[in-house]
């Protein structure tokens, strides 16, 4: 038996507890344009969010992150910021903001905001400034922008892609008409990047965290986090391929990763403590694992997403050393480690675990989701098992909206229905990630399943009806009653940040034991397995008699 995990005992009194809440929270993330519309114009909104405080409250989450509710022209669903110390007046004010986090803290869950320093929208007061003003003026300094290459600067001034364009430069025009200098977006072209050499953006964004803290905020998702600091150093390097996000590439390369971006975090590290409790952090760096807990240490932000169960496939032997690699690595940097199966930017689980294994999601996605087809029972069976299985370990867990339904991938979006930039900037090559951001069913009628009176900003498939929050509330073992459960008894059966792995004598089989002696089990794939002894708190699927069937979790009490 093999022990790992983090702090052996860790304190949880009630004082330290405070200071420590998110060390092993639920977190639900919220994307507020699709979670619930209170003004009845098709969008989500703040006052949506507040009149649902009782549902979030009854899920038993600990804290809620939403996902930017900021002035946005949303050329990226919001992650193009105008201004970041405001409120899209199509989702509310800031006196509606402070109304949610009041009804939101008074139901005893914690507030988290994102916060998207690498770039602003195109729109940002300083963007435009910086348009309106001459090179080499300090307007453009918060920016970076260059010269381009070759006769009249006619070309970029490299040769970099973007993540959602084919060239990572964009030319400007002067205020006479004539064309100008190239400006840097690692991201769409309405998302210039920052320069974050530059002492007027580092303060500004003090400003901002200080802002929303005031506001009462208990923390902040740091949006590309690795990505703020670049070696702009000329001749650049060439480069015509970005790897995707989901592949970084080692650290310290020019653009993502660099040591030197750790300096920002410490200083926000600061400001984080200039408040009582100290506002948490949770990094998203799509880094090589073992670059994360850089950013997770207790000088910075504390805690880093943990994305590799998003990556890997439906199997025992990856889980437990997924599992193990990041207990370990939470452990050496003196924090608690992450969980994530789906957010707005992935193919939502139960479609993942309910395609074959190796299938290629985009291509997938471009083929509206019908090649190959789903096998919607199968996904959703081990979709339930695996949130069990990470409900269970030492660490956070971030759920995203709507997997508490058990909702798949609306994979079949009409093209000119699509709504993120990746589509249009990548010529229809990829179709994007709206197929997890369609708004929520409350219930099962149209127009808009309960979401909205009117038809909702992005279009809702039929099968939402079954799924809605109305049709699973009172349904014993509806996936909404799963989640409910498991959330309440998690909270019961808290425990010290370790686990200990069991022998199994089939290798599909994970068993682990917390250390107050609560344990789970989960069968991969084909196999079917003994109860092992213990009282059955919770299983994920029926069990057959002592038997538990493939593709299940069951969370086991010591035998009194
Ligand atoms: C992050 C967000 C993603 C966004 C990108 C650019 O990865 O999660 O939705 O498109 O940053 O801000």
């Amino acid at each position: 038996m093999t022990k790992e995990g983090g702090v052996d005992a860790v304190d949880a009194s009630p004082a330290n507890r405070a200071h420590d809440w998110w060390r092993q929270a639920v977190v639900y993330q919220i994307y507020p344009r699709s979670f619930a519309d209170a003004n009845g114009d098709g969008l989500g909104d703040l006052p949506g969010i507040t009149s649902r405080v009782d549902y979030l409250q009854q899920l038993g989450i600990d804290a809620v992150w939403l996902s930017p509710f900021y002035p946005s022209a949303l050329a990226d669903g919001g992650y193009d910021v105008d201004d970041y110390r405001d409120v899209d007046p199509r989702l509310g004010t800031l006196t509606d903001f402070d109304s949610m986090v009041t009804a939101l803290h008074t139901a005893g869950i914690r507030v988290i905001v994102d916060i998207v320093p690498n770039h602003s929208s195109n729109r940002h007061r300083w963007f435009r400034d910086a348009i309106a003003s001459p090179p080499g003026s300090p307007e453009r300094a918060r920016y970076i922008f260059r010269e381009g290459r070759g006769p009249n600067g006619a070309l970029p001034p490299s040769d970099w892609p973007s993540h959602f364009a084919p060239s990572a430069w964009t030319r400007t025009s002067n205020p006479d008409g004539s064309l100008g200098q190239w400006y840097l977006h690692l991201f769409a072209p309405e998302q210039p990047d920052f320069n974050w050499d530059n002492r007027e953006v580092q303060l500004d964004f003090l400003t901002t965290l200080r802002f929303w803290a005031d506001r009462g905020v208990d923390g902040f998702r740091i949006d590309v986090a690795h990505a703020l600091k670049k070696d702009l150093t000329e001749p650049f390097r060439s480069r015509p391929k970005l790897t995707d996000m989901v592949n970084p590439l080692a650290g310290n390369d020019e653009l993502f990763d660099r040591d030197d971006v750790h300096e920002i975090y410490r200083e926000w590290r600061q400001v984080f403590n200039e408040y009582s409790p100290p506002r948490m952090a949770v990094a998203e760096a799509w880094v090589e694992p073992a670059r994360r807990p850089l950013y997770a240490r207790a000088d910075e932000l504390g805690q880093a997403f943990n994305f590799d169960l998003l990556e890997s496939e439906w199997d025992a032997a990856e889980y437990r050393a997924i599992i193990t690699d990041n207990l370990t690595m939470a452990r050496d940097a003196e924090t608690s480690s992450t969980w994530v199966l789906s957010n707005h930017d992935v193919v939502r689980h139960p479609s993942r675990y309910g395609l074959r294994s190796g299938t290629d999601l985009k291509k997938w996605l471009l083929g509206d989701g019908a090649i190959p087809p789903v096998d919607r029972a199968m996904g959703l069976r081990r979709a339930r098992a695996a949130t069990m299985l990470i409900l269970a370990l030492p660490g956070s867990t971030y759920l995203y909206q709507g997997e508490e339904l058990g909702l798949f991938e609306v994979s079949d979006i009409p093209h000119d229905r699509i709504q993120d930039p990746v589509w249009t900037r990548m010529s229809g090559a990829e179709k994007g990630r709206d197929g997890c951001r369609v708004p929520l069913p409350w219930t099962p009628e149209r127009p808009a399943f309960g979401f909205s009176p009117v038809d909702a900003h992005l279009p809702q498939p039929d099968w939402f009806a079954e799924l809605s929050v109305q049709t699973q509330d009172s349904m014993a073992g509806s996936t909404l009653d799963l989640y409910r459960r498991a959330l309440a008894l998690r909270r019961q059966w808290q425990s010290t940040e370790t686990l200990e792995w069991q022998h199994t004598t089939n290798n599909r089989v994970l068993h682990f034991v917390r250390p107050n002696g609560f344990a789970s089990v989960t069968t991969f794939n084909r196999t079917t397995y003994s109860l092992p002894s213990g009282r059955v708190l919770l299983s994920s699927g029926a069990l057959d008699g002592s038997r538990i069937p493939p593709n299940t979790t069951v969370w086991l009490a010591p035998e009194t």
